[in-house]
């Protein structure tokens, strides 16, 4: 009836944020080397370098947390973490893990060798690492819908089905599963649709293969299958949920997503001796099959967690705030990944910063833009990122995109939040011709973006 979509929460305890001026703020970046990872989270005002692990418990959560049971094995908290996922996943076993990936490392471990191909939507990269560390090749095949940033085809998380055919065709020898992101974080936080779901399922039952979710932020993707997906509408996210995951075979999850918590993670499956290796390997680093590197407490926290998620009060309110960061900066004219997905709104640097080249680093000039001027903190996804370096020649190599990613905690920010973002993000636009080319000092062999060195040229 009313157009305003309310924050479906109130706030008992609150979060003081530190205010500072531009002026302390462009030292401070200096002194990070403009490497915001570098930051001290104080220095910042708005937080907006991941969704994951940073979202506002409920009190039914924190009420959870005090339940928690601390025993070695076979804790009560374990017995109910493990009803609340397969409540709504199904899979028989579920075991838990620190974070998405230990689930992911796991998996790979056993399941991976040299010189296979694990196919996806798109790796996110710790997946992409953990396949990588086998000595086997993780494949992206995003849908061509996905590759115009611009368009607003609403399932830029789809698989190329068609392409993974021929490689099933033609290299299935050496796949051991198919793996899909949902929704697909690397490639704009896109949802897949059931559609696309059920047809890959069938190829790969066709051919034989496991088919294993990764689904970290799985509610988010289920309404918007909702939203987005004819003859949808009027499912409950429950039950797009339960459809989603019957056509898996089991899935790696960061419950630091859509689990609602601040750490914890699982691995599932409905193979009974794939599981025993597992849980073989769990004990090896993570610990005892009851509680995989959690406290009790998480275990708790991520049980309820987990039935809030697919509240759809929630995911309205989750989904629409996202959706009016994307629009209005849409509306100003700054380029942004379209349309707008469930957790992020991706910033495309290289339109935003159209004078500078890839390997100008223009994500960035962006990113320390958005701090200097008005202290938000979001993550460049380019070529600091998904660039490469060759230490023999000095000879740098762009990524393939040049992203600002502007994640958003859960149940964090409010409204006006986000209308200082908005605010902010158009002024950087304004006087986008000043950004300035930048330059790395000293870079890390791997994940370099995470502490690398960065000047103005
Ligand atoms: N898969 C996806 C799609 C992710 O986005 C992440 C984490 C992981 C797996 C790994 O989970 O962090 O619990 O080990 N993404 C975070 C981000 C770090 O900022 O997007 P984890």
């Amino acid at each position: 009836m009313f157009k305003t979509i309310i924050e479906p929460f109130r706030i008992k305890s609150v979060e003081r944020i530190r205010m500072t001026t531009p002026e302390e703020r462009a030292k401070l970046v200096a002194a990070a080397d403009y490497n915001v990872f570098r930051l001290a989270s104080d220095d910042v005002l708005i937080d907006l370098l991941t969704d994951s692990g940073t979202g506002a418990m409920s009190a039914e959560q924190w009420a959870a947390v005090m339940r928690g049971d601390e025993s070695y094995a076979g804790s009560p908290s374990f017995y109910r973490f493990e009803a609340a996922v397969r409540e709504l996943m199904g899979f028989p076993h579920v075991i838990p893990t620190h974070q998405g990936r230990a689930a992911e490392r796991i998996l790979f471990s056993i399941t991976c060798k040299q010189g296979d191909v694990v196919p996806s939507n798109g790796h996110f990269d710790t997946t992409r690492a953990n396949i990588e560390s086998r000595g086997a090749i993780a494949l992206d095949l995003p849908c061509e819908e996905a590759k115009d940033l611009a368009s607003e085809h609403p399932f830029k998380g789809n698989i190329d089905l068609a392409a993974l055919e021929r490689v099933l065709r033609e290299q299935g020898a050496r796949v051991p599963l198919v793996m899909m992101t949902i929704t697909n974080n690397s490639g704009g936080g896109q949802p897949a649709s059931l559609a696309n779901l059920t047809a890959l399922s069938a190829l790969c039952k066709k051919y034989q293969k496991p088919l294993y979710l990764d689904a970290c932020r799985f509610a988010e993707n289920a309404y918007l299958i909702k939203l987005r997906e004819p003859g949808m509408a009027t499912r409950s996210v429950r039950s797009i949920v339960a459809d989603m995951f019957a056509l898996a075979d089991g899935c790696t999850m960061s419950a630091k997503k859509d689990g609602l918590a601040n750490i914890g993670g699982f691995l599932a499956t409905r193979d009974a001796e794939l599981a025993r290796q597992e849980k073989d390997l769990l004990i090896l680093t993570e610990g005892f099959p009851t509680y995989g590197g959690l406290a009790g407490r998480d275990l708790e926290a991520i049980a309820v967690g987990l039935r809030e998620v697919v509240e759809e009060d929630y995911l309205n309110y989750r989904v629409v705030s996202t959706a009016y960061l994307g629009d209005h900066l849409t509306k100003v004219g700054v380029p942004i990944v379209r349309p707008p997905g469930g957790h992020a709104i991706y910033l495309d640097a290289a339109r935003f910063a159209s004078h500078l080249k890839p390997l100008d680093l223009p994500g960035i000039a962006l990113t320390v833009a958005l701090y200097e001027c008005g202290g938000i903190r979001g993550v460049e996804i380019g070529t600091a990122m998904f660039g490469r370096h060759d230490p023999a020649t000095g000879a740098e190599t762009a990524g393939p995109r040049e992203l600002v990613r502007l994640a958003m905690p859960r149940r964090v920010y409010t409204q006006s939040h986000v209308d200082y973002v908005i605010e902010v993000v158009t002024a950087v636009f304004a006087d986008r011709a000043r950004l300035p080319r930048y330059r790395f000092v000293e870079q890390a062999p791997f994940l370099r973006h995470f502490t690398a060195r960065y000047a103005p040229v």
